[in-house]
């Protein structure tokens, strides 16, 4: 038998947890404030790209498991779990806002069932169940922390292939009840405290970013060197204790998560006393990575780009979503434009200039991204961009240099054209 679930906010996260939930057979209502999104779900649209979500949505719908509405009350009253899935941005000083989780806790304290388990799935500040529990103001609800380590694009896949499901909480018979949510999820369950749930994620995200961090500064030494980051990785990814993963290079990191929460980490250090130079220097790195990315598309350029018309492949800030938020393509593009240059960009999921970046031209295709161009800047790693006719954009540009800032495209086939091609990490 399933459990009563509500989820709060229908974000990718909110999204992903409640329809994947409701595919495991709980049945859930799903909660938001803007009503238009909910009508959208109810008729089976999906705000986002976010592959494979859209099915189980409409599968959801249909088996009538997954509902949505507008306001959290009608979600809560019933409710045997609440998932606070509301967004936790950053604030002025780089410390995670709370705002948004207080408001959702104190407008549904007064409607829980005594018993209801409120879990916090939102990254949220060490400290933050606690935060919560005052919130709320109820003695007779639980207070548990269930992060998420969901990656966008393949957030459904990861949620029911979990390498872990992390649950923080202080009461064991509540830490129970949450992992039997999700019950028949072949991955190790771990409970431990709420301050360590919360300190996992943060840690995890901070890890990442720096082994990517890491892996861009390589590559600069690399191509100082005459070394090829490729192989590098490669070769260094066999010591088990380093693996594979997560060590392409590229134009830096970004997203949603990375930049925001390594700032939120560096504070609540600081606010406990620790000054995490560390991670300082990770994020020193990235924005010396956008630097060093736009510079190379300028010496390909011949040295300015005033007046230049440079094409674009990828805005996002990785393939497979359409989300654009600290998009490192974009911090490209306007050093570029700030620059003098003219911007022609495609990207499969973008219609219109983004928001800071207005003055670009967005193109219907990519060959049309190409006409006039005298550089090439590969910023994002849409698949689709391998399969090019490279003939074709030759006989578009009026230059022949490619930036491949993913090391995406196929350098000899590019070469053999006789385009001048520069990747990252390779001389
Ligand atoms: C990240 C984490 O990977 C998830 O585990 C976490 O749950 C999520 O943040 C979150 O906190 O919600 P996501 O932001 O979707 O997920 O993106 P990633 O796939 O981690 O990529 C982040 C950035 O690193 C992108 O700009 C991507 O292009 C870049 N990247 C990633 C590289 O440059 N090289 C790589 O090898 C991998």
């Amino acid at each position: 038998m399933g459990s009563k679930i509500a989820v709060i906010g229908t974000g990718y996260v909110g999204l992903t947890t409640g329809t994947c939930f409701a595919h495991l057979g709980h049945d859930v209502i799903c909660a938001d404030i803007d009503e238009a999104k909910v009508e959208r779900l109810r008729e089976g649209e999906l705000p986002i790209v976010e592959n494979g979500l859209g099915e189980l949505l409409r599968e959801g719908l249909r088996s009538k498991r997954l509902q949505f509405v507008v306001g959290s009350e009608e979600a809560v009253a019933d409710a045997e779990f609440v998932y606070l899935c509301v967004p936790t941005p950053q604030g002025l000083d780089g410390s995670a806002d709370l705002s948004y989780i207080e408001a959702a806790a104190m407008q549904i304290a007064p409607f829980l069932t005594p018993g209801t388990v409120v879990v916090n799935k939102s990254t949220v500040p060490v400290g933050s169940t606690r935060f919560v529990e005052q919130a709320l103001g109820r003695s007779d609800v639980h207070v548990v922390s269930n992060p998420e380590f969901l990656r966008e694009g393949s957030a459904v896949h990861d949620f029911l292939n979990p390498d872990r499901v992390v649950i923080g909480s202080d009461d064991q018979s509540a830490a129970i009840r949450v992992a039997s949510l999700y019950l028949g999820i072949p991955a190790p369950f771990m409970v431990t405290n709420p301050a360590s749930a919360e300190t996992i994620k943060y840690a995890s995200n901070a890890f990442l970013a720096t082994k990517l961090s890491f892996v861009n500064a390589i590559a600069a030494v690399c191509e100082a060197v005459g070394a090829d980051v490729n192989d590098v990785v490669l070769g260094m990814g066999y010591d088990k204790r380093i693996g594979h993963e997560f060590l392409r290079p590229g134009p830096g990191w970004g997203g949603s998560c990375f930049p925001k929460d390594s700032k939120a980490l560096i504070h609540i250090a600081e606010e406990a006393g620790y000054a995490f130079d560390l991670l300082e220097g990770v994020i020193t790195v990235n924005l010396e990575q956008f630097d060093r990315v736009t510079d190379k598309i300028v010496r390909m350029a011949g040295g300015s780009v005033e007046g230049a018309t440079i094409a674009v492949w990828g805005l996002t800030f990785k393939a497979n979503t359409d989300d654009l938020r600290d998009s490192p393509a974009l911090e490209i593009v306007k050093r570029l434009l700030a620059k003098g240059a003219r911007v022609q960009a495609y990207d499969p999921t973008v219609t219109e200039p983004p928001r800071g970046v207005e003055a670009i031209e967005v193109c219907g295709d990519a060959y049309a991204a190409c006409e006039g161009a005298t550089v090439l800047a590969v910023l994002t790693e849409w698949d689709e961009f391998k399969w090019l006719d490279l003939d074709k954009t030759a006989g578009l540009m009026t230059g022949l240099g490619v930036v491949d800032c993913r090391n995406l495209l196929d350098r000899s086939a590019l070469v053999q054209r006789g385009f001048d091609y520069e990747g990252i990490g390779r001389a």
